[in-house]
């Protein structure tokens, strides 16, 4: 297992449409294992592979308690939103690659998800709550959209114009 370095924006990688995942090997499992190391390590609640520059459609999340010290990890393979509620909720979301930045995000409260397991089965189920959230804000990576792209022109501006300004100034 090994730590990966997490890509921040405006890196253009973020913007890519991950490929789905043709079969589970043992590269995949690696993969995952990698992704579950440095999502715990950062720390974070979810991450998506293109994160750490695997343009391939998995999904690492545990949305356990971090206080508690209880660990509920869930490799999500190819995932896809089956269905959506109307009601909506309203999280305030973070992301992993783009760091200290925090904003209001609303989404479908309750997702119907249907994924494939490291084991290779095909697995729906319901998510609701934060685990719904953040289910909708991985798949986003995988089709190269971030959270800030659900915020308004003008604060996502904002928060571009930071981050290409740290990124000049690690560059200089
Ligand atoms: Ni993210």
């Amino acid at each position: 297992m090994s730590l990966r370095p997490i890509l921040i924006i405006p890196d253009k990688r973020l913007k890519i449409v991950s490929e789905p995942v043709a079969g589970i090997d043992d590269g995949v499992r690696a993969l995952v294992k990698d992704m579950f190391e440095t999502m715990y390590d950062a720390p974070g609640i979810g991450l998506a592979a293109i994160q750490i520059g695997v343009a391939r459609r998995i999904v690492t999340i545990d949305v356990a308690q971090k206080d508690t010290g209880e660990r509920n990890p869930i490799a999500l393979i190819n995932p896809e939103i089956v269905s959506a509620s109307a009601e909506r909720s309203v999280y305030e979301e973070g992301c992993l690659s783009i760091p200290d930045y925090f904003a209001e995000v609303e989404r479908p409260a309750a997702v119907k998800l249907r994924y494939t397991s490291l084991e290779g089965e095909t697995v729906e189920t319901d998510a609701e709550g934060l685990l719904a959230t953040c289910v909708q804000h991985e798949i986003d990576h995988l089709d190269g959209v971030l959270f800030i792209d659900h915020l308004s022109r003008l604060k996502r501006e904002r928060v571009k114009r930071r981050f290409d300004k740290l990124a000049r100034q690690r560059d200089e």
